[in-house]
């Protein structure tokens, strides 16, 4: 197809959807399905889909009159040093795999349309949601929490879904745009569907095309280790033995990882007995070239 096609205002056909640049254009093109009481379905991405994007397209096309993906690396919420100039990007196979699972529309703004010049403002979740897991400033910090609430928030407001569909992998991003909607009133309904996996376990992500081989063989020892916390957890009844047993799995695979912790799955605050509210074990760890995170939420 001719990507030149795709850089202007104006939406152009690939395969099903319609490609919009600007937030304008989106809008007026939203404004008739609304009056006409048509739902809208919103799935934000960051491209590079694999099936746990695809999950929540088809989910959308399910249950939706209108979807929307947006395609849109948003650099404010990567770290300085972090991935941002390396995330893999695909726009053309994106275009044609959203169309193929059920989006009517794509929004693949460019930076400047999304952060003009001066763009001064910010949308933050504070306190433990924001700060623990990936949220602690040792790790990706609050400020990455910030970067995802602002540019869903500016999503939010452009398109005006009824619903939006993230993925249970970012578990706590997911919280925190439940919080950031409760907090904010934003008219929404936020879906969060379960994690995509490999043959092996190994959770869905775009990142995982930084793995070689090798580490994309002991990868999957992060989602043994979370089956291994589960399992000791229901068998011995202990929240340590359980994060034990997790450690020892991802240690056999030679993984050091950033965290594995357990906390309450709605507030992220620490979990000290177990038979109360559900909880979520989550685990962060670098593997080779890529950063990679898994959860589990188990209901005790
Ligand atoms: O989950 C992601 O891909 C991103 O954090 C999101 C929600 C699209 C915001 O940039």
């Amino acid at each position: 197809m001719n990507l030149d096609l795709l850089s202007g205002d104006t939406p152009t056909r690939n395969a099903a959807v319609s490609v919009f640049r600007a937030k304008a254009a989106l809008r007026a093109a939203l404004e008739q399905p609304r009056r006409d009481g048509q739902t809208i379905g919103l799935v934000p991405t960051m491209g590079y889909l694999h099936e746990g994007h695809l999950s929540l397209l088809r989910a959308a096309r399910a249950e939706c009159d209108l979807v929307v993906m947006s395609l849109f690396v948003n650099p404010t919420q990567f770290a300085p040093g972090e991935d941002l100039d390396r995330y893999p990007r695909d726009e053309e196979r994106d275009l044609w795999l959203a169309g193929d699972a059920g989006a009517d529309f794509v929004y693949a703004p460019a930076v400047a349309e999304v952060y003009p010049d001066d763009f001064s403002t910010a949308v933050e979740v504070g306190g433990p949601l924001t700060e623990v897991f990936d949220g602690d400033p040792a790790r990706r910090g609050p400020g990455h929490f910030r970067g995802v609430t602002t540019v869903v928030a500016k999503l939010f407001n452009v398109v005006g879904p009824d619903v939006a569909y993230f993925g249970q992998k970012d578990a706590q991003q997911a919280a925190v745009i439940r919080r950031m909607v409760r907090d904010l009133d934003f008219p929404v309904r936020i879906e969060v569907l379960p994690i995509v996996r490999e043959a092996d376990g190994l959770a869905m992500s775009s990142r995982n095309a930084y793995l070689d081989p090798r580490d994309r063989e002991r990868a999957a020892a992060l989602s043994r280790a979370l089956g291994a916390v589960e399992r000791t957890i229901r068998e011995a009844g202990s929240l340590q033995a359980g994060l034990d047993a997790g450690r020892r799995e991802l240690a056999g695979a030679g993984i050091e990882p950033e965290y594995l912790e357990a906390r309450d799955a709605e507030r992220l605050e620490p979990v000290t007995e177990l038979g109360g509210r559900p909880v979520l074990v989550a685990v962060a760890a670098q593997v080779g070239a890529a950063r990679l995170i898994d959860n589990v939420l188990i209901h005790t």
